[in-house]
This record gives C-alpha cells, structure tokens and sequence, in this order.
C-alpha cells in the first residue's frame, strides 16, 4: 500500500511508512496568494490501495479541501483503492440538529470523503458522544482506532504516582477513564458536566475520596481548556497532589495550555493525531498496525 500524507501529518505520515518499512509517497500542496489550495500528486498511482493520511485540526477546513483535492487526484490518476486515515475527525462533535435549522456537519463532512473515491475510512478516537459509531454516518466501512493505551503506557512509565485515581470529566470520557485505570492499575471516577457557553463549564464530582492522592484527568479533546481548568479547580479544592492531564486530541486553542499550567497542572500530554506543544505520544505505531492487519 502506498502511504500518502496531507500537510497536516506529514511527520506522522513519514512514521507511519518507517513503521512499515516504506517510503511516504509524494504530494506537493501549496497555496495561492488569493488562499486557493494547490495539490499535486508527483506518484505514479495507478493500479495501487493508497493510504491518504489528513488530521482535520485547527485550520479544518483547509486541511478538508486539501483531502478532497488529493483524493480526487488519486481517484482520477488511476488508483484502485483511496483508504482514508484522519487521525483528528473534526466536525464529529455536530452530529445532530441541536436548534432548528442548523447544519449537520458531521454528515455532510463524511458525504465529502466518500464523493471524492474515499472507499474506506479509519480514524482515532473520534468524538462519538451520541451516535454508537461512525457507520451511523458514513456509507463506506469505517474503522475507529483508539491510542489511549498507548497513551496511558506512556503515563505509567513516565511518572511515579502515588496512590493515583483516573477522572474522566465528563460522563462520555467513562470510556477512555477506564483503559487508562486499567493500564495504571487504579480505580477511576467521572464528573458531571454541564456546558454554560463554548468556553465555560461547570463540573461536579461524584465522589470527594480523592484528597491526598495523585490524579490522572483524561479527556478525547482539549480544545479551549476551559473543561480541563474547571477539572483541576475543583480537584484541588479536594486537595489532590499531582495531577497529570492527558488527552488524545490536543487541539490547545487560545493559550489553553498556559491556562491549564497555570490552573496547577503538573503536566499535559497528549498525541500527534494534533501536532503541538503536548504532542509527547505518536500515533503511528496504531495506524501502521491497522494497515498491517487489514
Ligand atoms: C466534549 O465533550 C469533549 O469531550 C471535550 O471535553 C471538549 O471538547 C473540551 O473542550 P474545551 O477544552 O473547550 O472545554
């Protein structure tokens, strides 16, 4: 399978073929004064499963249309197959109608990719809150991987907790709260949540035990931070020691990561499906064993 990457995971993509033990194929993307998108696919491509890699954070909509550009190029040239890899699914969190007359963008986003050729897609711990999965909204096969073991191996052997607990801090992190209690060998609690606006929230603890000990807050995306301060507001108001902040999706907008420092954390990790400052855990080794088991 030829391995092909988008601007926005170059690196992972060049990780993802080494992990493979092949090269990452050629696609050259720039833009034109006036903001259009230029791609250019500098493969030979005909007859060939191509894996297309794109992260859809901080500038969506750019990295989109360059997704759909490439792919209708692959399908165009002759590729046999376009395998979809998009590590951070932007748009999954409007999956529904929540006041009249808004678009369903997670729909329409997942129609784009399949137009272009997309034959299949994979994609990492995608923001599924009130669907089962993404074969709700695709109609191609979709595959969901998920890094958080990786993850959480990565906070076991990095740092020496004491008496930790996992806190998910919202009811729909359960998932993630669970793995990561698994692999560090500790209980785990979910807050509850409450959305005031898109920047402020309100958590409430379920359970107060927590004094003393170490914490490990575990989110699928931080985006304004504004989830992950209200979290360690009222952690240590519980009097908790360390806590440690992982997510999958460090998305860091609006100097989230400096408020969440500043708000006590005693560090921030996160994975490359989002390249940044947190990105400390590679993706690359799910992805190549997704494409080697498929
Ligand atoms: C939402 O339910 C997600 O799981 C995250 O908790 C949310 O996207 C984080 O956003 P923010 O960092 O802006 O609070």
């Amino acid at each position: 399978m030829l391995i092909m990457a988008g601007s926005s995971c170059r690196v992972l993509g060049v990780k993802v073929a080494r992990e493979l033990d092949t090269r990452l194929g050629d696609i050259d993307s720039k833009r034109f004064p006036d903001g259009e998108l230029y791609v250019r696919i500098g493969e030979e491509v005909s007859g060939q499963a191509v894996a297309l890699l794109q992260s859809m954070y901080l500038s969506p909509n750019d990295f989109l249309i360059e997704y759909l550009l490439a792919a209708d190029a692959l399908r165009d040239l002759g590729a046999r197959s376009i395998l979809g890899i998009i590590p951070y699914f932007a748009y999954a969190r409007q999956d529904r109608r929540f006041k009249p007359g808004e678009a369903i963008s997670c729909r329409t986003v997942a129609d784009l990719l399949r137009l272009v050729g997309t034959s299949e897609i994979y994609t990492v711990d995608a923001h599924l809150h009130r669907i089962r999965g993404l074969s709700e909204i695709f109609k191609i096969p979709t595959r969901e991987l998920t890094v958080v073991p990786l993850l959480s191996t990565y906070i076991r052997e990095n740092f020496r907790l004491e008496r930790p607990i996992v806190v998910g801090p919202d009811e729909e992190s359960e998932q993630w709260a669970r793995v990561t209690a698994e692999i560090l060998g500790c209980d785990y609690d979910v807050f509850e949540k409450r959305r005031l606006g898109p920047r402020e929230v309100e958590v409430t603890p379920r359970r107060s035990n927590v004094s003393g000990r170490d914490i490990v807050v575990i989110d699928d995306i931080i985006s304004t931070g504004g989830t992950i301060v209200e979290t360690l507001g009222v952690l240590k108001k519980l009097g908790v020691q360390k806590v440690v902040v992982a997510c999958v999706h460090p998305l860091l907008v609006e100097q989230a990561l400096a408020r969440i420092y500043e708000a006590g954390a005693y560090a921030v990790v996160g994975t490359d499906t989002v390249m940044g400052p947190a990105s400390v855990v590679s993706v690359a080794p799910v992805i190549a064993d997704a494409l080697r088991t498929k």
